[in-house]
């Protein structure tokens, strides 16, 4: 199958193993190491910074070029010109709707904005003050509880009709875990309204009063959640296919994706960008953080700043700026002191050597964050928006992985313990 290859030299044995090598459409090529078992080795890649974990067709990353592209779509044009129903059919299955099938699709998505009615009294359960992330990890995972018609992994109609409940349910349990923290009743979602100005009326509205949602506001909500649909192998999507990969069911992998997603490195970076803007506080106090951030023994970085693979420009980046300021303008918030402190973090980021050297640009989550805080949607939600947006991705990437074949994941390990020993009865010890 594949005509390249690679020769590995072991201990001065000259091409001691040969391994074939595979090209993709785009992209680097990738080196097939399982041979290497049957020599007795394993591959080393802590982080799987150099490690291709699967075959793909769904999301292309370029980072050195700051290209992203969806089903071959670049991102600016999809922002552009699409919206983020759309987005998830094209993710989903591969190619962009005609009208009928659109209209079809939004519909059956409407349709399943409900959640069943005692997954309300589950809600309960949790403390009032806790992380609406926390309640999301609990909930998403228990619809699984709810939904039974819906988990044979290995029937394509089960696996759809689970598509269609998570990327519909997950904005109005997103509103429900907001509601419960500030002790308003839960909204029912309106499905005559499209997805983001759908999501913005349960977040916002109450039953005494209608929330009249801003179409400028909707407009960049439906963005935030379009730029964050999908992002190829990152962390919490690898997650959901790992735990996908022995046959865990749809809900049950979400939830997983969605606490691997918490972290600040990943999805929490959002939140954790407005709280880093607060903590500084005012434009005077730039410079101290920003050498702290440079120092090596201070375990400070600038959150929003850099990214694993884009080491040259976030394309989303780009276009989120464009939807901040688009967003703050509509509010007329352009003198808010937090965003003064944001844009010269953006200046400083873009001159200072440090930033430069090291390719430290303003990731998506720097302006995410600066448009979210705007909208007036509390830090906390942040990262659960994220988590809304990206399910489409998780679910386009498990599915991928059930329809074809695929093992169970198991990496191995470099193992630095101790060599076996005997064991020391209790009396023998110390
Ligand atoms: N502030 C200051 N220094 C930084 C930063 C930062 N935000 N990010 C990286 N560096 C330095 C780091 O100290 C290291 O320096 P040195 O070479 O001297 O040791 C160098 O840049 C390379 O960093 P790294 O940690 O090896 O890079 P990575 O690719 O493993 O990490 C990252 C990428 C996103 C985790 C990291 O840049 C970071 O922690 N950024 C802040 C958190 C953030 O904004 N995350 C959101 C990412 S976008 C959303 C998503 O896709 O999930």
């Amino acid at each position: 199958m594949s005509e390249k290859k690679a020769t590995l030299t072991i201990d001065g044995i000259e091409g001691a193993v040969e391994l074939p090598v595979y090209s993709g459409s785009i992209g680097p090529d990738v080196v097939d190491v399982g041979g290497l078992t049957s020599k007795g080795l394993f591959t080393y890649d802590p982080g799987f910074v150099s490690t291709a974990a699967c075959e793909s067709e769904i999301t292309y990353i370029d980072g050195g070029k700051g290209v992203l592209l969806h089903r071959g779509y670049p991102i600016d044009q999809l922002a552009a010109h699409s919206d983020y129903l759309e987005t998830c059919y094209l993710l989903l299955y591969g190619e962009l709707p005609d009208a009928e099938q659109k209209e079809r699709f939004v519909s059956i998505v409407h349709n399943h904005t409900m959640v069943h009615e005692q997954i309300r009294t589950f809600f309960n359960g949790f403390r009032r003050d806790a992380h609406p992330m926390a309640i999301m990890c609990g909930v998403v995972g228990a619809l699984s509880a709810f939904y039974h018609d819906s988990l044979d992994i290995a029937d394509e109609h089960h696996r759809q009709v689970a598509a269609f409940r998570l990327i519909a349910k997950m904005p109005t349990l997103a509103a429900m875990s907001f509601k419960f923290s500030i002790g308003q009743p839960f909204m029912y979602p309106d499905n005559n309204l499209n997805y983001a100005e759908n999501f913005l009326h349960m977040m916002f509205g109450t039953p005494c009063e209608a929330s009249n949602v801003s179409p400028v506001l909707a407009k960049a909500m439906d963005r935030i959640f379009l730029l964050h649909a999908d992002h190829e192998q990152n962390a919490s999507t690898s997650t959901v296919r790992l735990a996908g990969s022995s046959g865990a069911n749809p809900f049950a992998c979400i939830a997983a994706g969605i606490a691997a997603l918490w972290g600040p490195s990943h999805g929490g970076a959002n939140e954790a960008v407005l709280n880093m803007l607060e903590e500084i506080g005012d434009v005077s106090r730039i410079d101290e953080y920003v050498a702290r951030a440079k120092d090596k023994d201070d375990p400070f970085r600038l959150m929003g700043f850099g990214h694993r693979v884009y080491k040259n420009f976030d394309p989303r980046a780009k276009v989120m700026k464009e939807s901040a300021d688009e967003v703050l303008a509509e509010l007329g918030l352009e003198d808010d002191p937090l965003l003064a402190i944001a844009k010269r973090l953006e200046e400083i980021a873009l001159e200072d050597e440090y930033f430069i050297e090291k390719k430290l640009y303003p990731n998506v989550d720097f302006y995410s964050g600066i448009i979210l805080k705007a909208i007036g949607i509390p830090t906390s939600m942040f990262t659960v928006i994220f988590a809304v947006g990206r399910t489409v991705g998780w679910i386009a990437h498990w599915n991928e992985m059930i329809s074809g074949s695929y093992r169970i994941g198991r990496p191995r390990q470099l193992y630095t313990g101790h060599e076996q020993r005997d064991f020391v009865p209790l009396e023998q010890r110390g």
